[in-house]
């Protein structure tokens, strides 16, 4: 048979396993005892995949909606919490917790670099009373990986300890994140990265101590209260309609994704990244990202080239579809990422097109750059 040519190698949305396209072409109702099971097996799935015990929630909007429920559910207005700002996402979280009337400090890291764990030890020693913390585990605007454990390690010898928030939209599944284990306090993430799905819906997860907490916030909320869909969750439902066609995909991603396993899964991811890497460097590029995520590699345009002329002539000549850089990186830098359904294989040919269009372009390849980009592997 043949292969469907893979096209986007973007940081979401990305390519979609035919198996899940097919589950999704169908409509249930959502309040029958049949989809309860449906509710059952997506729990059991992301409770792997989150590496927890706690429920996880599913909500119907974009990875943003869930940042906003960290914020509104777990904290109360006038609470000190600390962002770690190292791009647009980091921004974000920032964003909307002034939104809510939160105090926000923010500690503004280089884009293209990893927050230092000392530097928000020294943040924390002159502010005690910092409730909440707030990082990416993949800032995926420059494609660095924060250290998430290390942080984590950190804040458990502390006698107040602040809760850890970590955005794990694009980390989920591309970098090691067992939420239990290092006693992540709330983790959100996304359906159009590692999960494999369209955008369209996104996770939540609480710690014990996130929980206690969500009974004393008084931001105001409704769609997004998360006390409400827990009940539901326990009864196997949601509070509101169910976007049933994505639940649907999301039993078969992750059905998929378990048979897969996760050290398989963060395997080849890493494998793309250092076939990624190794190739781009004996080309010559730079990369951008200091601390490389293994799925989404921020990479300096050459020779002053717009990174737009790349990404257009790619599209032209091979319709294939990477990302610039976002903000001040736009035009500066290029992103690529194979997550979702992206065979060793399809990064290959991604290389060979992109390799293609540099040259066209006028861009000497060859001459090797030292492989001096940090990495961090994705193992559990
Ligand atoms: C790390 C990170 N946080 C937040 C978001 C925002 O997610 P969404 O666009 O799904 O709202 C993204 C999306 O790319 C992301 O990569």
């Amino acid at each position: 048979m043949k292969r469907r040519k893979k096209k986007l190698f973007t940081p979401g949305p990305c390519e979609i396993p035919l198996s899940v396209f097919k589950a999704m072409g169908h409509i249930e109702h959502h309040r029958t005892p049949q989809f309860k099971q449906v509710m059952q097996d997506i729990q059991n799935g992301l409770q792997y995949i989150f590496q927890t015990n706690q429920l996880v929630i599913t909500l119907c909007s974009s990875g943003t909606g869930a940042m906003e429920a960290a914020i509104v559910n777990v904290f109360k207005k006038n609470d000190k919490v600390l962002v770690v700002n190292g791009g647009k996402f980091g921004e974000r979280w920032g964003k909307i917790a002034k939104n809510y009337g939160l105090q926000v400090l923010e500690l503004s890291v280089e884009w293209g670099k990893a927050v230092q764990v000392e530097d928000i030890a020294q943040v924390l020693k002159k502010n005690q009373d910092v409730c909440g913390i707030f990082i990416q585990a993949l800032e995926t605007s420059t494609g660095v990986v924060h250290p998430i454990e290390e942080l984590a390690f950190y804040l458990k010898k502390l006698s107040r300890k602040p809760l850890l928030v970590v955005d794990a939209i694009s980390g989920l599944l591309t970098s090691a994140l067992p939420m239990d284990n290092w006693g992540l306090d709330v983790v959100v993430a996304g359906s159009q990265k590692g999960l494999c799905l369209p955008p369209g819906l996104a996770f939540i997860a609480l710690s014990s101590r996130a929980w206690e907490m969500a009974h004393v916030s008084d931001v105001p909320k409704y769609y997004f209260n998360l006390l409400v869909e827990r009940k539901c969750l326990e009864q196997h439902t949601t509070a509101f309609s169910t976007p049933v066609t994505l639940m649907l995909g999301l039993q078969e991603s992750l059905r998929l994704l378990q048979r897969q396993t996760l050290p398989r899964i963060l395997d080849q991811y890493n494998k793309m990244q250092q076939l990624v890497l190794k190739t781009l460097t004996s080309w010559g590029l730079e990369i951008f990202s200091f601390f490389s995520s293994t799925a989404v590699i921020g990479v300096r345009a050459p020779n002053h080239i717009p990174s737009q002329l790349i990404i257009k002539k790619l599209k032209d000549d091979f319709d294939i579809t990477i990302a610039n850089g976002q903000e001040e990186l736009k035009d500066k830098i290029f992103r690529l990422s194979y997550m979702g359904a992206i065979q060793m294989q399809d990064v290959r040919f991604l290389l060979s097109c992109l390799k293609k269009v540099l040259q066209d372009l006028k861009v000497p390849i060859g001459k090797k750059r030292a492989f001096q980009i940090k990495n961090r592997e994705a193992r559990l």
